[in-house]
C-alpha cells in the first residue's frame, strides 16, 4: 500500500522555541518510518515581516541543522527550502484567485500580526494562508502536523482545496487531496513564560518569555525558575482556569517533554512546592535539549553537507510539486 504523505514546516524568522519543538518538530520525527515525510524551511513566509537578509540566510540553514538535530533524517525525509522551489509562489497566485477577502480577514494570526506591525500591514501578511495552502496542496499531503495556532490555516487550506476541486473536478479525480491537521497530545500550545495566557512566540521582544532550543542550559533553567505562576501554591492542572495558566503551562511542558500526560504529572508533583517543580521541569527540558545541542554543534562544521541536502531536497520537491502545478494549469486552461 502507498504510504500517506506528511507535510510541515517552520519559518526561519527568529529563535526556534520550545513551542516550535514540542508543538511541531518533535512530533515530526516519529512519522518518518510510516509516512512519506516532507519538511521545509518556510523562508517565503518569513518576509511578511522585515528580515535582515544575512540573518535570514543564516537562520534558514540553522533551521535545517535544528531539524536534523531533533531527529529528522535527510535519508528518510525530504528537506528543502521553500523559496528554492518556484512552484510555491506559482500555485499561491492561482489559489489567491480562489480565496475570498472575507475568509482571510477572519484569520486570527493576521489580526495579531497586523496589530503588532501596524507600520507594515502588507498584502503578503494578508494572503499568507494562501501561500501556506499552496505549500501543503502541492505535495498532496494527507496530514499536516502543526501547533494549535496553525489549525485555522489548515481549515482554510481545506476550504480552498475543496472549492477548487468542486469547480474543476466535478467528474471526480480531484486535483488536490484535502489535508488534515494533526495536533500533538501535549504541547500543541506552549504558553509564554512571562505572560502565560499568550502563546510562546519566537518573535517575542522579551527573551524571558520563550525558551530557545539554542539557549545556554543555565539560561533555560533561569527562565523556567522565573516563569510566572500564581500565589495559590498548588500544583494542579486546571486548563480552564486562567489563574493557573502558568502552572498549567509548566505541567504541559513537563508532560510533552517526558511523554507523560498532564494528569500524571500533576499527580506526581501534588503537594510539592513550585520551586521544586520548576527545578524538575528545568532539568527535564535541559536533558531533552542536550543531545539536540550536541548534534547541532557537530553539524555546524558541515556546511557542504547541509547545502547538499538543500540541493537534493529541491530536486525532489520540484518533481512532486511540478506534477501538481501542471494538473492545476491544465484545469485552468493555461497552455501547457
Ligand atoms: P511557525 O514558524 O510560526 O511555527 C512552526 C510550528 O510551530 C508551532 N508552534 C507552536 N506549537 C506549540 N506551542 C507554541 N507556542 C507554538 N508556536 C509555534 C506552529 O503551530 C507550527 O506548527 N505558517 C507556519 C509555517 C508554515 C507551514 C506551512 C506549516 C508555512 N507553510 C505548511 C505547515 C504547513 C508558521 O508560521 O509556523
Amino acid at each position: 500500500m502507498d504510504k500517506k504523505t506528511i507535510f510541515s514546516g517552520v519559518q526561519p524568522s527568529g529563535n526556534i522555541t520550545l513551542g516550535n519543538y514540542l508543538g511541531a518538530i518533535k512530533n515530526w520525527v516519529r512519522f518518518q518510518e510510516d509516512y512519506n515525510c516532507i519538511y521545509a524551511m518556510m523562508d517565503m513566509h518569513a518576509i511578511t515581516v522585515r528580515q535582515n537578509p544575512q540573518e535570514l540566510r543564516k537562520r534558514t540553514l540553522d533551521l535545517l541543522k535544528i531539524y536534523i538535530s531533533c531527529g529528522i533524517d535527510p535519508e528518510k525525509s525530504l528537506l528543502f527550502v521553500q523559496s528554492q522551489v518556484s512552484e510555491h509562489a506559482q500555485l499561491a497566485w492561482v489559489l489567491n484567485c480562489y480565496t475570498y477577502m472575507g475568509e482571510l480577514s477572519r484569520m486570527t494570526q493576521f489580526k495579531d500580526k497586523s496589530s503588532k506591525h501596524a507600520d507594515n500591514i502588507n498584502a503578503g501578511l494578508f494572503t499568507y494562508p494562501v501561500l501556506m495552502a499552496a505549500d501543503i496542496l502541492l505535495y498532496q499531503a494527507d496530514f499536516v502536523p502543526v501547533g494549535k495556532d496553525q489549525m485555522q490555516h489548515i481549515e482554510i487550506t481545506r476550504d480552498i482545496a475543496e472549492r477548487f476541486n468542486s469547480i474543476y473536478c466535478k467528474e471526480g479525480n480531484p486535483v488536490f487531496k484535502v489535508p488534515e491537521g494533526l495536533l500533538a497530545k501535549s504541547g500543541a500550545k506552549v504558553m509564554s513564560l512571562t505572560e502565560p495566557t499568550k502563546k510562546m512566540s519566537k518573535s517575542d521582544e522579551n527573551p524571558k518569555a520563550y525558551i530557545s532550543v539554542l539557549d545556554d542550559f543555565s539560561v533555560i533553567a533561569n527562565k523556567i525558575k522565573s516563569a510566572v505562576t500564581d500565589s495559590e501554591g498548588k500544583i494542579e492542572y486546571r486548563p480552564d482556569d486562567a489563574e493557573k495558566a502558568g502552572i498549567n503551562n509548566l505541567i504541559t511542558i513537563m508532560a510533552a517533554v517526558t511523554g507523560s500526560t498532564e494528569a500524571k504529572i500533576a499527580e506526581e508533583f501534588c503537594g510539592k512546592g513550585y520551586g521544586d517543580f520548576k527545578k524538575a521541569v528545568a532539568e527535564a527540558v535541559v536533558e531533552e535539549i542536550r543531545p539536540i545541542r550536541e548534534r547541532y554543534d557537530e553539524l555546524s562544521k558541515s556546511k557542504d553537507y547541509l547545502e547538499q541536502i538543500c540541493r537534493s531536497g529541491r530536486e525532489g520537491a520540484e518533481k512532486i510539486s511540478a506534477k501538481t502545478l501542471g494538473k492545476v494549469y491544465k484545469k485552468l486552461g493555461f497552455l501547457v
